[in-house]
């Protein structure tokens, strides 16, 4: 057992999703790969299947289209994974990016003091075999180390960005001189992180590569407070909005003590599952550190000054840090369920997501492979469908089998195409969640299916 596992909720409600139905589920569906699988796979690194990367683009895409789209004040960019080594100097990671690991001498296990119980801690005693622990901690940055270059003796070494969001504050200074805007304003970034993670596990909860989506918005220091409790709120109902268990998500502040050494107050918006309560998404109250660093390590002044007032300071920065693949995961631990079938047939597996998040958005059955007319009508509705959304085509096994693998994905709504059809040229619609059905007719069709997967 990890040691997030040995932190199980006490929480009573609908039982919570063990982590193994989802990794078997995700395998089995393509959505998620183990990387390398063929050479024994690279702990803390995964690869996304069919299944996965639409599901994944669906999140990332819903994520841009509530940050960047609908806000007139927060632009975005796309920045990139290596940068001037100098960069992780100035955000402070070469010297504060550490994990501290105590190792058991007597099974060996290795573990992170800020995952140990004070008890542990104080009696240098492990939680798993209650053998003895190392008494001093060893430290290891977490920044993956790269060189550029080819020549031994020329090549510089830097790292593979640990946090994404660096970009945004190398990039400010270019974003406000080529846009036409003014603080207060935002910069986003969905983008790929590396670190050199000591415990990696539990699936895509802690890998060694993932991507996180950021926003930096930069603010006059008055505004400071007004603007943090605007993001804190608004990502709050953007994570409340995409999920079914609306008791599994709450706020945490971040004790004095475990701030990070950039933030002066952070909130993490958590998630409970089988994991315990875990962070998803931090919010984090920055200040000037950013820029102020960056200012002084490049020699380039980042100041800000004000078009009306002729004010010049260096702009504070509430940042909101999520991760793309944590999302993945959670939605699928909150979205699995295996109901009981009524005629004592197997459970039925089935993915409640949300209808604008899920990787197909329709599947065209027609009742019968071999009979021509209803396989031509069935292939052609799901041609039309397709140049509008995902749809798949789907005339292997029985109906009810059918249903039952577009459950599995989370597809939500199945189009069976019968005979009826041929006469009168409606379609039955069935609806994952309730298996309720409709008889619509086939040119009512897109409007009825857009209106119910588009991004709300
Ligand atoms: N720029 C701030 C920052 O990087 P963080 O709390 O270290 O803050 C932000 O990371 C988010 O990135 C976390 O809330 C989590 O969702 C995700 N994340 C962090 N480390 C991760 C890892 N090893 N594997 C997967 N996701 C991770």
């Amino acid at each position: 057992m990890t040691q997030l596992e040995e932190n199980k909720p006490e929480v009573n409600d609908t039982p919570l999703v063990p982590i193994e139905k989802i990794v078997s589920l995700c395998k089995r569906r393509g959505f998620v790969y183990p990387n390398s699988e063929i050479y024994g796979g690279v702990s803390g690194i995964y690869d996304f299947g069919p299944m996965g990367v639409e599901f994944r683009n669906n999140i990332r895409r819903y994520w841009w289209w509530s940050m960047v789209q609908n806000h007139d004040n927060v632009l975005g960019i796309e920045g990139a994974i290596i940068t001037h080594p100098r960069v992780w100097e100035a955000s402070g990671h070469v010297e504060n990016f550490v994990d501290k690991l105590v190792d058991c001498k007597k099974c060996k296990r290795r573990f992170r003091t800020d995952h140990l119980e004070p008890e542990n801690l104080e009696q240098h005693k492990c939680p798993v075999c209650g053998g003895e622990l190392t008494t001093e901690p060893r430290v290891f940055n977490l920044l993956m180390e790269t060189y550029l270059g080819v020549v031994e003796g020329d090549r510089m070494k830097t790292y593979l960005r640990g946090e994404a969001c660096q970009d945004i504050y190398l990039d400010y200074d270019n974003v406000l001189k080529s846009s036409r805007v003014q603080i207060p304003f935002g910069i986003c970034q969905i983008g790929k992180a590396f670190r050199n993670e000591v415990t990696p596990g539990n699936f895509l909860f802690r890998q060694r590569e993932f991507e996180q989506w950021d926003l930096q918005f930069f603010v006059h220091p008055s505004e400071m407070q007004k603007w943090f409790d605007y993001w804190k709120e608004f990502r709050y109902n953007w994570y409340t909005n995409i999920i079914n268990h609306k008791d599994r998500i709450h706020f945490r502040e971040h004790a004095p003590d475990e701030l990070a050494h950039y933030a002066k107050q952070a909130f993490d918006i958590e998630y409970r599952t089988v994991l315990g309560w875990q962070e998803w998404e931090g919010i984090h109250w920055r200040q000037d550190w950013d820029l102020s660093r960056h200012s002084q390590y490049s020699g380039q002044d980042l100041s800000y000054t004000d078009p009306n007032t002729k004010e010049r300071y260096i702009p504070w920065i509430v940042e909101t840090s999520g991760g793309v693949d944590r999302t993945f995961l959670n939605l699928l631990l909150d979205a699995y369920e295996e109901e009981p079938d009524p005629s004592g047939k197997e459970p039925r597996t089935v993915l409640h997501l949300n209808p604008m998040l899920a990787p197909v958005k329709v599947a065209v059955l027609p009742l019968q492979k071999n009979k021509e007319e209803l396989v031509s009508t069935a292939k052609d509705i799901h041609k039309k469908l397709q140049r509008l959304m995902v749809s798949q085509y789907d005339d292997v096994q029985n109906i009810g089998r059918r249903y039952r693998r577009q459950d599995e994905i989370g597809t939500p709504y199945c189009v069976t195409i019968d005979f009826q059809t041929l006469d009168d040229q409606t379609v039955t619609v069935r609806e994952r969640d309730h298996m309720t059905q409709e008889r619509i007719a086939i040119s009512e069709l897109p409007m009825y299916l857009l209106e119910r997967v588009s991004f709300k």
